[in-house]
């Protein structure tokens, strides 16, 4: 991270925050990890986890080869394996999901991590120009269920016309009324009020609920949007224009991926193999033209797998094309250049690129009307603290819960599009929170936001209240383009998003931004004295703010990416010269080769993509078991069996043992997140003398984070204690005041809560977690963690159960947040102790 010293104090300031600031650190994910094995084996999911399939084991063909295990892979390798006559293959190049990826507020966490590709745009002078080297930072799942392994969680299907459209253009079977039984197939719409709405349906695997947190000024901002004219609606319904609180992949407010939802289940089917770690170098085609298998690289070696009848592409918008590409599929020229011999030429593979791009910066200061303590909006303190670690762990709520970045959205109409139509040609992201209230840990971090943009932004109204609201290009008219860089298939390809390439996209876009505006202009959001950054964006700073020329040139410079790149593969008839794959979605010029994910999109939907992909690969699971059936007869006794009905698949069941062994955190979560040192104290001195010249509040903030760290403090425990479960309150004069939570082992680590009590006696009979000595597995034995506070005022003693569960917290509550304790340690020290595998650790903040 360059330090630029003479451009002007505020940069440098900047980057040396960003230095100490390295939370969420490691040390507090490492924590979060440890709570998940001992609080939450819900989350684990031990017995249900995807198992990779040893390589040496693997068969030499497979009826269907599936290339990629995200959105769209996971949908079609579960569904074509519910034919126990078909063996399926499924590679993916990356890892497992690990636990830490279904905790929703790790969402921008996730990005830069290991299980992200880390794309970028190459440099352009018309876009991202705030971008570090002018590059856009392009996340993608490589991991198990893919980008919705890493993605914002929310799900919208887009609008009817997308789909009439796309039938339009000559895909027949792809119209609205055609394809919204497979929304449906696969949904489990948990939010009461749509569950028997005929737009929607329950059953499905993929779960739909609201995020499970939310903050007050969201509500505010969607009253703003009735003031200004519009509905609160379910934009997944008959309409699109309006507002709502945003709707979720998530189960029980954690993250569902297609690796939750559809892999999992499906897992444990004998006709099913998964590999982990396996990089698909090329699809294999003969002379014929017809594909016969793929070459993988898994571990450093190198297999060839044949397959009876399909290989599937499922490998998301970047990766499809570069394939197709490296197997001889694409542009001729192209080809050439590379000295890649072209098996047929089709010059629309990695054509027609479009995304979803937004403008930056949008955020709105506000004061706070609760003189209370409490928040209005995100507060960074009390995210990755101890009372929301335990409401985490304990009571499966608070901001852990959080998808700050999208609380509820808008679907808006600028002057350009007539409302009638219901087509909106703008999506409102509302969000409880803005760049310049985690000091550059999320956003600034996960774009990729220049120190200099940051600084002249933010710098001088750091965590101060804001919100944002972030306006996105709906049906943008530019198109991109992705090339191969080399003939290497672990090179990245070359990624050229030729964002507002059309002028038409700008003018909505800064209409979007106005929109936003005249949102913050209505009472609701006035009441609290809502107005915009006063600060400009470095490089538009001759602008008057929100002039046309200065909203130009934020789009141009702030400009982010909402990571829904499709089209690269795009549906069309035969007669469209740059369509890759019919609307059966083969390839055209080649044999049992179909490419099924985002890419085959011909025009980007109205919304965000992860449902409409999940769509695409249930139809297509679909068309595939037809076409089949049509030359088998005896598959139609299982093509159209149904997702939960597996006993025709002999379920196997795992070796207990190797569940419940306790997960090494420190390797896990160091490999996870590489560049996140857990060293970062090295520039201790140095980062002291910087941190002078800020003020208070992140000077403690910054502590903070220095010094969440975890420290082995003992030999592990020879004996098992069961934790004092009475003595809840602070007794000031006691050292050992304990409040804690046992788990009673099961079978294959399912472990269920027995809650804190505040006296053990209570602990009765009446269901089935009783507490059982004898029942407890020595392996867990010292699941159990300890909260001790020294040197504090004694909070009202605890008088029944509620009560002492709720003083608890609060007294955590107050001794992390309390400004002064983190002046000085010495004397407002919150000690808490967290036993894992046997060994104490000390939690010092
Ligand atoms: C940060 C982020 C936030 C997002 N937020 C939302 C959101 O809130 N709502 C929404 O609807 N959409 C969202 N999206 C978009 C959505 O998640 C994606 O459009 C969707 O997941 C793409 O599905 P896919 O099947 O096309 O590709 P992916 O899900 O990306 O799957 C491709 C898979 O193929 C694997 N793969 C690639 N190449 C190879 C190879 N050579 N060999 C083996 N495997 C390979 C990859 O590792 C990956 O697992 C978001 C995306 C991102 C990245
Ligand atoms: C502060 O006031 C708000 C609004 O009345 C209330 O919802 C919240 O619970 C209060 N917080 C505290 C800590 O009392
Ligand atoms: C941290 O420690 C490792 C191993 O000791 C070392 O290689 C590295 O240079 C140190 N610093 C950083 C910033 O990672
Ligand atoms: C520590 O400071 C040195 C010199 O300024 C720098 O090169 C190094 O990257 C810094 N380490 C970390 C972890 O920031
Ligand atoms: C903790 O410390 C003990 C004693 O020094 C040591 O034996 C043990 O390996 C340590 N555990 C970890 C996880 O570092
Ligand atoms: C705590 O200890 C002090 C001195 O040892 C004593 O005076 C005081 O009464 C004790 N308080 C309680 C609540 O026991
Ligand atoms: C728990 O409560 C019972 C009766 O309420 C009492 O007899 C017992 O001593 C208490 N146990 C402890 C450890 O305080
Ligand atoms: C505790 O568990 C043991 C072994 O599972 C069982 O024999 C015993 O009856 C249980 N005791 C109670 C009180 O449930």
């Amino acid at each position: 991270m360059a330090i630029h010293g003479s451009f002007s104090i505020k940069p440098f300031v900047s980057s040396t925050r960003i230095i100490f600031g390295l939370l969420p650190g490691l040390g507090s994910l490492i924590l979060l990890r440890m709570v998940i094995h001992l609080y939450r084996p819900d989350i684990e999911d031990a017995v249900n986890r995807v198992r990779d399939h040893p390589f040496d084991e693997l068969y030499e063909n497979y009826d269907f080869i599936i290339v990629g295990a995200g959105s769209a892979g996971s949908v079609v390798a579960s569904r074509l394996s519910e034919n126990p006559e078909w063996n399926i293959l499924l590679l993916e190049a990356g890892q497992d999901e690990n636990v830490l990826s279904d905790v929703p507020i790790m969402f921008p966490t996730l990005q830069t991590s290991s299980i992200d590709w880390q794309f970028v745009t190459e440099p352009s002078k018309y876009y991202c120009l705030s971008m570090v080297d002018s590059r856009c930072k392009w996340p993608r799942g490589k991991v198990l269920g893919g980008s919705s392994a890493l993605n914002a969680m929310l799900y919208i299907r887009g609008n009817k016309k997308d789909y009439d459209n796309w039938e339009r253009l000559g895909n027949e079977g792809w119209a609205y009324e055609d394809i919204i039984k497979y929304f449906l197939k696969a949904e489990d719409m948990r939010i009461p009020e749509y569950r028997s709405d005929p737009y929607h349906s329950t059953g499905g695997p993929l779960s739909v609920e609201y995020f499970k947190f939310e903050q007050p000024i969201t509500n505010k901002i969607i009253q703003a949007g009735v003031e200004l004219g519009y509905r609160v609606i379910d934009v997944n319904g008959e309409y699109q224009t309006g507002f709502t609180k945003s709707h979720a992949t998530v189960d029980d407010g954690l993250r569902c991926s297609t690796a939750k939802g559809y892999l999992r289940p499906a897992s444990k089917r004998r006709n099913f193999h998964v590999s982990v770690h396996s990089l698909v170098e090329k699809v294999l085609i003969d002379k014929y033209k017809k594909v016969y298998g793929v070459k993988f690289t898994k571990n450093g070696k190198s297999k060839i797998i044949k397959c009876n009848k399909e290989v599937i592409l499922s490998a998301g918008a970047i990766q499809s094309p570069q394939l197709l590409m490296l197997s001889g599929v694409g542009d001729s020229e192209h080809l050439k250049e590379l000295g890649i011999f072209p098996v047929t030429h089709l010059s629309g593979v990695g054509q027609n690129l479009q995304d979803h791009i937004a403008m930056g910066g949008h955020s709105f200061l506000f004061d706070n009307p609760y003189n209370n303590g409490s928040d209005y909006s995100f507060n960074l303190n009390n995210i990755m603290s101890i009372p929301s670690l335990i409401d985490f762990a304990l009571y499966k709520k608070g901001p852990l819960y959080s998808m700050m970045e999208a609380e509820a959205m808008g679907f808006v109409n600028t002057k350009y599009q007539d409302p009638r139509e219901d087509y909106p040609d703008i999506q409102l992201f509302i969000a409880p929170t803005a760049d310049n209230m985690d000091g550059g840990l999320f956003g600034k971090r996960a774009n990729g936001l220049s120190d200099e943009t940051y600084a002249e932004l933010y710098e001088d109204i750091l965590y101060k209240p804001s919100f944002s609201i972030v306006p996105l290009l709906l049906r943008p008219k530019s198109r991109g383009f992705i090339k191969l860089r080399n003939t290497n298939p672990f090179s990245p390809p070359l990624i050229y998003p030729n964002y507002y390439s059309d002028p038409d996209d700008l003018l909505r876009m800064m209409e979007g931004a106005k929109i936003a505006q005249s949102l913050v202009n209505q009472p609701a959001l006035q009441e609290l004295n809502a107005r915009p950054n006063p600060n400009r964006n470095p490089g538009c700073a001759e602008h008057p703010l929100m002039s046309d020329e200065h909203l130009e040139c934020q789009a141009r410079h702030h400009t982010l990416t909402i990571y829904h790149p499709v089209g690269t593969c795009a549906m069309g008839p035969a007669h469209d010269y740059n369509a890759v794959v019919n609307p059966r979605l083969r390839v055209y010029g080649v044999d049992n080769l179909r490419v099924i994910d985002g890419s085959i999109m011909p025009t980007i939907v109205n919304g965000n993509t992860n449902a409409p992909i999940i769509m695409i690969a249930e139809k297509a699971s679909d068309m595939i078991k037809e076409d089949w059936v049509a030359s088998s007869n005896y598959l139609t006794t299982y093509a159209y069996r149904s997702f939960g009905d597996t006993k025709a698949n002999n379920m196997e069941f795992r070796n207990s043992e190797d569940i419940v062994k306790t997960p090494d955190v420190f390797t896990e979560i160091k490999s996870l997140f590489p560049h996140l040192s857990d060293n970062h104290t090295e520039n201790d001195s140095k980062t002291k003398q910087d941190t002078n010249q800020l003020d208070t509040r992140i000077k403690s903030f910054g502590k903070r984070l220095q010094s969440l760290y975890l420290t082995n403090i003992t030999n592990p425990m020879k004996t098992y204690q069961t934790p004092i479960l009475n003595n809840i309150h602070f007794d000031k004069n006691k050292s050992n005041s304990f409040t804690s939570t046992l788990f009673r082992p099961h079978r294959y680590n399912q472990h269920s809560i027995i809650e804190s009590r505040p006296n053990q006696s209570h602990l009765s009979t009446q269901n089935q977690n009783v507490f059982n000595h004898s029942d407890i597995d020595t392996s867990a034995i010292h699941r159990s963690i300890i909260f001790n506070r020294d040197r504090t005022p004694s909070p009202p003693p605890a008088k029944d159960y509620k009560n002492t569960l709720s003083d608890t917290k609060k007294q955590i509550y107050y001794f992390n947040t309390n400004e002064r304790s983190f002046q000085n340690d010495e004397n407002k020290e919150c000690r808490l102790w967290l036993h894992y595998n046997g060994v104490q650790y000390e939690i010092q903040l």
